[in-house]
């Protein structure tokens, strides 16, 4: 076992998404293996990236330090049973970017309890602007913690939740959390459109305020509820319209929606470990 050598079951868009940015971030492709059933996709990471390539999850786990787990949820039971034995050989460290699959069922269906870092990515990963929650289970060591963290870094914000269960409400918050902010620019983009601005402009000038705003965010010492406030000069027009939204209730349903969306990752999470 080599703790340089990452392999990747599942050769996917997120498998994708996170080898370009390890290759990026200087990773030497060669200690890269993908292990994904379908040809085309094999051919097409080996070309993209210089990336090992193989069909066989097994042999792709020989002499790996890291296995990531990259496939759909629905197939993780199958294929954490089919790369047991190989786990309990090679004992390599899992990160699992799985939707809804927790530890427990991991090291259920792997038989041993092994060292697993499960997270929980969101579609901005793909272009490495991804915000990404961590959990380790007790077995992950302080040099696994370091390596999960530097390899998941390569598609985005990484950050650790100290209790499992948190994922969930991460996954409400930043994993379902682009469709929010695209709900938000489809509302304003058609409000510009109805008041007069050419589609076109009306889209750009939305996304542009979306990204500026993001932006300004996370470049400020200042929270947002701050920056929210300069820009609201009393009597103003943002004042007006942040009116309108409070008085719609705007806050509390955010927090509804929210809400719903941790209660449906728990409901989601509990079918995925029971179903046979
Ligand atoms: N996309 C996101 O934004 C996002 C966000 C959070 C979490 N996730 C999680 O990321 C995981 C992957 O998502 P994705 O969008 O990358 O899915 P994807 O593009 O469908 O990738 C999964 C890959 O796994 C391959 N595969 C199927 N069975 C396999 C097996 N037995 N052994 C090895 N590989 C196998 C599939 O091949 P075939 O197509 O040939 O079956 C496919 O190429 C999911 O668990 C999802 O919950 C994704």
């Amino acid at each position: 076992m080599t703790a340089e050598r990452i392999t990747f079951i599942g050769g996917g868009n997120m498998a994708s998404s996170l080898i370009g940015g390890l290759i990026a971030d200087g990773y030497d492709a060669q200690t890269l293996t993908v292990s994904e059933p379908d040809s085309v996709k094999r051919e097409a990471l080996a070309g993209r990236f210089g990336v090992r390539t193989c069909a066989d999850n097994l042999a792709a786990l020989v002499g790996a330090g890291t296995a990531v787990l990259c496939v759909k949820p629905q197939v993780a039971r199958q294929v954490c049973r089919d790369i047991a034995g190989a786990v309990a050989r090679e004992t390599p460290l899992l990160i699992s970017i799985m939707a809804g699959i927790t530890e427990a069922s991991i090291q259920a269906w792997i038989g041993h309890p092994v060292a697993v870092v499960r997270t929980m990515p969101n579609t901005p990963a793909m272009i490495q602007s991804g915000a990404i929650a961590m959990h380790a289970s007790p077995q992950v060591d302080s040099e696994q913690h370091n390596r999960a963290e530097t390899i998941m870094r390569a598609c985005g914000l990484a950050r650790w939740v100290a209790d499992e269960a948190l994922v969930d409400v991460a996954t409400a918050v930043s994993g379902s959390g682009p469709a929010y902010f695209f709900l938000l620019m489809e509302a304003m983009e058609q409000a510009g459109i109805d008041l007069g601005l050419e589609p076109e402009d009306a889209r750009l000038l939305t996304i542009q305020t979306a990204l500026g705003a993001a932006r300004m965010a996370i470049e400020s010492d200042d929270p947002p509820e701050r920056l929210r406030e300069r820009v609201t000069s009393p009597g103003g027009t943002t004042e007006q319209a942040l009116s309108v939204l409070d008085e719609g209730g705007f806050a509390p349903l955010v927090e509804r929606a929210i809400g719903a969306a941790r209660q449906r990752a728990v409901e989601i999470s509990r079918i995925l470990a029971e179903e046979p």
